[in-house]
């Protein structure tokens, strides 16, 4: 196929927002314990913290860090992972049926934080425990000192305050597996009662509501409305989740996943203007995106990794992703940006180890998934303001999502660099790609690197560690304010230009 781009410097979407880049770790399987944290580990240090994934996830350019969950978090007494570590008391984790010792905990991760020069978004239990329990985090968090948990905080060795902007009210507590799910009714209502008192101590503060976890959950666009109804006032953001897999052997459609997350934030922001237009409010929510990825959830259902024994750390959601993985998320990740105008935070949910794209070995290597490179590549290049494309392509008609464009683009321009991320979805030519880059006042291509293989299911595993990574495509030129490029079937490319 062919296909031409029009790219218009005035056509802004809105500034790339870093905290796109956003990602997360939660206390689940080995994300944290034998995944970022593991103090036998030959490049531990004095924290226990393998420097080896510090190193991945500083190349992985993530931002913003979603913690401590996730599922986890609607069963976490915060209090239990402070102070003295041979005092914390090991529990049991419902949500994944395993053991939590409660040797990482917020001021350990924060110093985690600092090594990969991230900023922490916290999660706060409001499932199964009330608004004191989050007031008192939030004191033993930010204040400074001269109270009783602020001076805890210091006797336990942080001085200074995390100072945590972001918080999340909570985590999909739409889904009925969450330990405390609720109605929207009873939800919106503890969510605006938390986020209110939350306001008292710090009206600054950024604070995320629960959306809906899925776009195909029964509740999906009323849970928001009635959840923002209660809420609106004292909230800032709204959550979406998306997870995608190829299903029935169908990877057209798999590949056209970012189609899905498109209609998923095009609804809630509608949603969330509904709320705010009734209310006569001035304010406008944002989109926290704040889990989202590939995820092989049927498999992970219909196995027994959560089982019936409580384990440390077992080996839970550890998801091998191949080339075509890695183009939906390189897509998925494109989709974000050109929703940047609404969409200012997100995260790829999760880090190491659990649906992720770091692996670890206890006491052996760190290796980069297929899906490191079109997440680390795009944190690097893309800066200044998200530019809309105009796109003429074919399309192809898709089971699960309708009409999709063959070949998916978005743009950032920057003062003197600029930068395209292109995905072919085709599943077996190659397109033929021009792009229009006049406005853009582009001279030459400063780098062009696609991700694709004959193998679309090839991977990266611990015994091929490198089996898949971004290559140099020698098909990009610019001339004359023109773009060529070939992209192969099954890829995606990111071209920088200066
Ligand atoms: O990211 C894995 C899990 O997916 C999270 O704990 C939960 O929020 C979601 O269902």
């Amino acid at each position: 196929p062919r296909a031409h781009i029009e790219l218009d410097r005035k056509a802004v979407v809105a500034p790339v927002r870093r905290r796109t880049f956003g990602s997360f770790v939660e206390h689940l399987g080995r994300c944290v314990y034998t995944g970022i944290y593991e103090p036998e580990h030959p490049s531990a240090n004095e924290d226990g913290f393998r420097m080896d994934v510090v190193d991945l996830v500083r190349e992985l350019g993530s931002t913003t860090v979603r913690y401590p969950g996730g599922n986890f978090v609607s069963g976490f007494r915060w209090e239990d992972s402070i102070g003295p570590r041979d005092k914390r008391p090991v529990r049991r984790d419902l949500a994944w049926h395993s053991l939590e010792s409660n040797q990482v905990g917020l001021d350990e991760f924060a110093r985690w934080l600092k090594l990969t020069g991230s900023e922490l978004m916290l999660a706060v239990n409001v499932a199964t425990r009330g608004i004191l329990p989050a007031l008192d985090l939030l004191e033993y968090a930010n204040h400074p000192s001269g109270t009783a948990l602020s001076d805890l905080r210091i006797a336990n060795g942080t001085p200074e305050p995390h100072n945590v902007r972001m918080w999340c009210l909570g985590n999909e507590m739409d889904g009925p597996w969450q330990t405390g799910f609720m109605t929207a009714d009873d939800y919106g209502k503890i969510a605006a009662r938390t986020a209110a008192a939350m306001k008292m101590a710090d009206k600054d503060l950024e604070l995320v509501v629960c959306g809906s976890s899925g776009s195909g959950m029964p509740t999906f666009g009323d849970w928001e409305r009635t959840v923002l109804e209660h809420s609106y006032e004292h909230v800032d953001y709204v959550s979406c989740h998306a997870y995608y897999q190829e299903l029935d052997g169908d990877l057209g459609s798999f590949l056209a996943s970012a189609v899905d997350m498109d209609f998923f934030i095009d609804t809630v922001v509608a949603t969330a203007d509904h709320v705010g237009g009734k209310k006569r409010s001035r304010k406008k929510i944002d989109v926290s995106f704040d889990e989202w990825n590939v995820w092989y959830l049927k498999e992970h259902q219909e196995s027994q990794e959560v089982g019936t024994e409580w384990r440390h750390a077992p080996r839970q959601l550890e998801d091998v992703y191949t080339v075509a993985d890695a183009v939906v998320v390189g897509n998925l990740l494109m989709t974000l940006l050109r929703h940047s105008d609404r969409v200012t935070s997100a995260s790829l949910a999760q880090l190491v180890n659990v649906i992720a794209p770091i692996m670890t070995e206890p006491g052996g290597p760190a290796w980069r998934q297929t899906t490191f490179h079109p997440f680390s590549i795009t944190s690097r290049l893309a800066s200044g303001e998200v530019i809309r494309p105009v796109i003429e392509a074919p399309v192809y008609e898709t089971a699960r999502h309708g009409e999709a464009s063959v070949v998916d683009a978005v743009a950032t321009a920057d003062e003197d660099r600029a930068a395209v991320f292109l995905v072919n979805r085709d599943l077996r030519e190659a397109a033929q790609v021009t792009i229009d880059v006049r406005s853009l006042g582009s001279s030459r291509v400063a780098e062009a690197l696609t991700l694709a293989d004959s193998d679309v299911y090839a991977r990266n595993t611990l015994a091929e560690q490198d089996r898949v990574s971004p290559y140099v495509n020698t098909s990009a030129a610019l001339a004359d304010g023109l773009v060529t490029v070939d992209l192969p079937p099954v890829s995606w490319t990111a071209i920088a230009l200066h």
